[in-house]
């Protein structure tokens, strides 16, 4: 029987073997699986793990700094790197949802690239990064197949699959087998916070594809403000931890509303929120008209350039629970 305890020291054990005294890199999300993955290694092999975190302008409001500093407190050894404008460059006038994706997950790797070159710059002579550590588990493993596979293309999820040959990196994924639940065990197994274990789960590509369209800097911050004001009132209403993923998107059109006496012309949010076991179906959330009133009068009147919030009711299949 698979137990949280018995996968711990196990994991820890053949890290240890298949790592040697290598040195190992690893990007954070802020998310559960790779938090988690990052801990196992941490404890496999210490301080040779070097953890890096990007700001890729597409996070959560306030989530760079905030997961920063939950990661310092445990004791990991990391980096943070704004990456913010090399992203908005590269995205800049995008607006095909696979192309973002690539971009997305082609910044990532440079910047992964060029962190790697500079720790290993850090490190005795002779000694390297020589591995690419990923917090992919096994639902990600299953899309990636029928993303690569001839049959269908769904998404490419950036974080699965090959690397490019430039980037001479193995790769070690700690999490492969598992599925989320187990996941957020291994976690509290080892003790991990959790705020950090609870957290819904977040796509790589981050805002990028919650932005239907081009994204902006300008985009990001009005979906930014929306979203936090959404989890928040989740959070509050002790809904957070019902739902398995919930945020806001950003759609690509603009609808005219009434403000005072004024005719206005603005965008419009989607707020999704759907109950799932692993991502792979999932069904939209049935919140409270209440609770969906007060967010949508909170949206409109703190976030300038929105004047309609939409709620989706649309589950996967055949919807998937991102817009992109
Ligand atoms: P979809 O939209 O395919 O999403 O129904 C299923 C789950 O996967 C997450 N997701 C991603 N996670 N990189 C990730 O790490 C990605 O590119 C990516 N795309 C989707 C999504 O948020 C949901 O939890």
């Amino acid at each position: 029987d698979w137990t949280a305890d018995i996968f711990v020291e196990t994991s820890i054990k053949n890290l240890r073997e298949q790592l040697g005294d290598d040195h190992v890199i690893l990007a954070l999300s802020g998310g559960v699986d790779s938090s988690v993955a990052a801990i196992l290694l941490h404890h496999a092999i210490g301080k040779h793990l070097h953890c890096i975190f990007v700001d890729n302008g597409l996070l959560r409001k306030g989530e760079f700094e905030q997961v920063l500093d939950s990661y310092k407190h445990m004791g990991l050894n990391i980096k943070g790197i704004d990456a913010k404008t090399k992203f908005y460059k590269q995205l800049e006038g995008v607006k095909d949802p696979e192309r973002k994706r690539k971009i997305i997950g082609g910044g990532f790797i440079e910047v992964f690239d060029d962190a790697a070159h500079e720790i290993s710059k850090e490190l005795p002579e002779g000694v390297e990064v020589k591995w690419l550590g990923q917090g992919t588990i096994y639902p990600d493993v299953i899309e990636s197949i029928s993303v690569n596979g001839p049959s269908a293309t769904i998404k490419s999820h950036h974080n699965v699959g090959g690397l490019p040959d430039f980037m001479k990196l193995k790769v070690v994924e700690p999490l492969r087998s598992l599925f989320k639940d187990e996941v957020r065990r291994v976690g509290k197994a080892l003790e991990m916070d959790p705020i950090i274990l609870g957290r819904h789960p977040f796509p790589g590509p981050g805002l990028g594809i919650r932005i239907l369209g081009d994204v902006t800097a300008d985009k990001v911050r009005i979906l930014q403000e929306a979203d936090a004001i959404f989890i928040r009132n989740l959070r509050d209403a002790g809904w957070y931890d019902q739902v398995w993923q919930a945020g806001a998107i950003f759609l690509p059109v603009q609808s005219v509303g009434v403000m005072g006496d004024e005719r206005t012309y603005e965008h419009v949010i989607c707020l999704r929120a759907v109950g799932s076991m692993d991502g792979m179906t999932a069904d939209w959330i049935h919140l409270p008209y209440d609770l969906l009133s007060k967010i949508s009068n909170e949206i409109i009147n703190h976030v300038k350039g929105i004047n309609r919030v939409v709620y989706d009711i649309s589950s996967k299949p055949p919807a998937t629970i991102e817009w992109e």
